[in-house]
């Protein structure tokens, strides 16, 4: 074997050696990255079929919305003002189901004026009851086409739905029922856990 042969040999065995080194290494991170995805996934998957969401709502100022996903659903938390609370009773006639009567849009616990728990914050599954699009956010006094008497709430872009601040539909669009409200509790004065009603947190 000449010096030139022996050269192209042991490049050769120092390639194949790297590229053994190479897959060994793969497999290695392989190996230990298969427990750390086991160990997520089960979470994920958890939240996807409906494990409850921790929000924290202590930041949140009168007028904004906080959007978090639950069952693969966006549900919205809204801080009302005063002003906005005392409204609410002004709508009444103009609304399709002013006293919250349909059910199966409310937990009983929020089958009342202000349709929550607290008076000051609104959680609502952020789903239009027509065809499902996912209604838009405009507060009072935001440049809008909604009129001169519109006091906040949501529109629906897909057919022009409208809800009120208390996630009620109007009269006239074409949603059937107020918007949802999902179940919930508050864990603390700042913290609301959507899935679990009060009575189940206790228990
Ligand atoms: S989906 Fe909202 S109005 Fe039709």
């Amino acid at each position: 074997m000449t010096k030139t042969d022996k050269q192209a040999v042991n490049t050769g065995r120092r390639r194949f050696l790297t590229a053994a080194t190479t897959v060994v290494g793969a497999v290695g991170v392989g190996f230990f990255a298969v427990p750390f995805i086991a160990s997520w996934q089960p979470s994920a998957k958890a939240k996807a079929i409906g494990a409850p969401v921790d929000v924290d709502i202590g930041k949140l100022e009168p007028g904004q919305k906080l959007t978090v996903t639950w069952r693969g659903k966006p549900v919205w938390i809204v801080r009302r003002s005063n002003q906005t609370l005392t409204e609410l009773a002004s709508l009444e006639g103009v609304l399709r189901d002013p006293r919250s009567e349909v059910e199966t849009q409310q937990p009983a616990y929020c089958q009342n004026k202000y349709r929550s728990l607290k008076p000051e914050y609104l959680v609502l599954v952020g789903i239009c009851t027509h065809l499902g699009c996912s209604p838009t956010y405009v507060p009072e006094g935001e440049a809008h086409s909604l009129g001169p008497e519109w006091k906040g709430g949501f529109f629906c872009p897909c057919h022009g739905s409208r809800f009120d601040m208390a996630g009620r539909v109007f009269q006239g669009v074409p949603a059937p029922t107020n918007l949802e409200v999902p179940a919930y509790h508050y864990e603390s004065e700042t913290r609301i856990v959507i899935g679990v009603d009060p009575a189940s947190a206790q228990a």
